[in-house]
């Protein structure tokens, strides 16, 4: 297999190479305009199926109830924004983890700072998953409004077990949302198995669309308080906001472009099928893990137990500061990796590698063999270098 540099293993950070009928509909749609919901002229209607089917899709892969409840957004940051301000008010109780992203931890302060309770069930120190028994009391101690976890750690890649949960929150009168940043087009997810009420993802990372993209759902019955009030294309005689989905939640013009190649990205998905996406995932996963952890002075982060990882493999190499190792795997071998705090110092508190934090690689379903093999001999050869100097 040959080997073109550069090579890329941030895939956690956004996915890359897109499928190529991606980059393909975003320039179709930028050629051939018109805005959902604003006309009725073809552009216009053409641009509102394409986003109706995006959303159609969006319900299938992940077995929703009905497509109307995903509202899109620019990323999953909004996503979560648009969640917890929409809903909690003071007074409410949250139950979360300390592996969670600054696009949690961060609205969360800000609510605290408002009354709202915030409560966090520490991880295990060393595979970062926490026990749904832990999220389970913590959420029982006092009346509780909503249990809000981190599905896959954007530092080490390790996927709570989330299987019950839900059904759980549902039998205690507690909400149940899912940061679905990382697992979203990594992992299966079956929204009505799980129970999901509450789930924030981007459009642009294991779903393989344009950056731009994202969306939060809303499980029937939920009703947010907009973040943002404006022109929805519904109503428009009235200076009230709507009150159906996904119109209340989607003010403003929507990224079309970025919705057509999310479109062209889930039409890949599906064709690829999601098992056999995180089938080459984890053999990935596991070339990565099996040759770090053969080099002396790798320290490698997170669960041992390659299934219970998605894409974002953590190290530190002896001696090395990781924005050194960082710097060189990209300089010298022009090598993409992510290093230093990954916008989730809680995380790196977790498994004690804050405040410098880790050295992170991310693979994507485009990555090959060869690639991981020059990333490994390059780790070897600094490796090398310090336990002789
Ligand atoms: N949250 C993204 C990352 O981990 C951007 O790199």
């Amino acid at each position: 297999m040959t080997l073109t540099k550069p090579i890329y293993l941030d895939n956690a950070a956004t996915s890359h190479p897109k499928p190529e009928a991606v980059y393909l509909a975003v320039m179709e749609a930028l050629r051939a305009g018109g805005s959902p919901g604003r006309g009725s002229h073809r552009s216009a209607m053409a641009a509102e199926h394409l986003v109706f089917e995006t959303r159609e899709a969006l319900a299938e892969l992940f077995n929703a109830a009905s497509s109307d409840r995903f509202i899109f957004t620019h990323n999953a940051t909004t996503a979560i924004n648009q969640a917890l301000f929409g809903l909690l008010r003071p007074g409410d109780r949250v139950v979360t983890t300390t592996v969670e992203h600054n696009a949690v931890t961060r609205p969360l302060r800000e609510l605290q700072e408002r009354g709202v309770a915030i409560v966090k069930v520490a991880a295990d120190p060393v595979t970062g998953i926490v026990k749904s028994s832990a999220l389970q009391e913590a959420c029982l101690c006092q009346p509780t409004r909503l249990l809000l976890v981190n599905h896959c750690s954007n530092v080490f890649g390790s996927i709570q077990p989330i299987e019950g949960l839900g059904r759980w929150c549902h039998d205690h009168g507690i909400l149940f949302m899912l940061d679905g940043a990382q697992s979203a087009g990594s992992v299966p997810i079956d929204f009505q198995a799980l129970n999901i009420d509450l789930f924030a993802a981007p459009g642009h990372k294991g779903l393989l669309g344009p950056q731009g993209t994202g969306f939060l759902y809303v499980n029937e019955g939920i009703e947010l308080v907009p973040l943002i009030y404006g022109g929805t294309g519904a109503n428009s005689h009235s200076d009230r906001q709507p009150q159906i989905f996904p119109e209340c939640l989607e003010s403003g013009t929507l990224n079309l472009p970025g919705l057509a190649g999310l479109s062209a990205a889930l039409q890949f998905l599906q064709q690829t099928g999601i098992e056999q996406l995180r089938t080459r995932e984890l053999e990935l996963i596991e070339k990565i893990c099996t040759g770090l952890k053969n080099i002396e002075s790798v320290k490698l982060y997170g669960s041992d137990d390659v299934m219970l990882r998605a894409g974002a493999i953590s190290f530190n190499l002896t001696n090395y500061d990781p924005a050194e190792v960082g710097f060189i795997l990209d300089q010298q071998e022009q090598i993409s990796a992510r290093v230093g705090l990954h916008c989730a110092p809680d995380a790196h508190r977790t498994i004690g590698t804050y405040p410098t934090g880790t050295v992170r690689v991310s693979p994507g379903y485009f990555t090959t063999e060869a690639e991981i093999d020059h990333f490994l001999q390059t780790i070897e050869k600094l490796n090398d270098k310090k336990l002789k100097s």
